[in-house]
């Protein structure tokens, strides 16, 4: 479909993002991370969709409004968790899960990055830089060839220049429109009051 160039109207009730796609094609150069002993991560087999959830919204809920794997239905949510071509990584960090990685190798030759975040309270120390590091070391340990993923503009605003400068780069935009979550029940009303509700 071709949109067309101007103003377009949300229905109310809406959400509508810019949803950018980044790729790298090789192993990008390294980027230090500062020393973070109290960091750590850990592989999450098999994992639990409560736990899951939760972690889920610790790190992407209540300020950036992640809600995709909050409206899909419990046993559609099993089946990706729990493929042997996802891999769910916890970040360790006090003796809790505050941060979560989620790799996805489906795809013959390619990993996407498909959850990436950490918790309010560690966000700009390093840890995200710390995350990225275990990320690309496991996503290029596989045979792949492609390391893909996407970000939108309800995500942290420095989300898309952090994937930038970690190696990534930008090859298409799309606009998604979907139910606001704080107005189905899935999210708290006072989630991301950065971004108004309309009624
Ligand atoms: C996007 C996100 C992961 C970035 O993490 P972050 O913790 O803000 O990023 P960091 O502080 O680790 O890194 C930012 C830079 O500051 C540097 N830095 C941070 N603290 C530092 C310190 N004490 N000493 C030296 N450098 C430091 C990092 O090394 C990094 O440098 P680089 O990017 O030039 O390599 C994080 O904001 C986040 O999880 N947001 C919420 C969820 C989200 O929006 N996720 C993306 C959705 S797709």
């Amino acid at each position: 479909m071709q949109l067309e160039d101007g103003f377009h109207d949300v229905p109310a009730g809406k959400l509508a993002t810019v949803v950018t796609w980044l790729e790298m094609r090789a192993v990008p150069a390294p980027r230090p991370a500062p020393d973070r002993d109290d960091l750590s991560l850990r592989r999450v087999e098999t994992p639990g969709i409560e736990w899951y959830r939760t972690v889920f919204r610790r790190v992407g809920a209540e300020d950036w409004l992640w809600f995709s794997r909050l409206v899909m239905p419990e046993a559609a949510l099993a089946v990706i968790l729990h493929d042997p071509g996802v891999e769910v990584y916890a970040l360790r960090h006090g003796g809790e899960d505050t941060g979560l990685l989620e790799l996805d190798f489906r795809e013959d030759g390619a990993c996407e990055l498909t959850f990436f975040g950490i918790s309010s309270e560690l966000i700009g120390a390093g840890a995200g830089r710390w995350l990225m590091n275990r990320a690309l070391e496991i996503a290029w340990s596989r045979p792949i060839t492609r390391f893909h993923l996407h970000t939108c503009t309800l995500d942290h605003p420095a989300a898309l220049d952090f994937y930038r400068r970690s190696g990534f780069t930008a090859i298409r935009r799309q606009v998604e429109i979907a139910d606001d979550p704080r107005l189905t029940g899935h999210l708290d009303a006072r989630s991301a009051q950065q971004i108004p509700i309309i009624r």
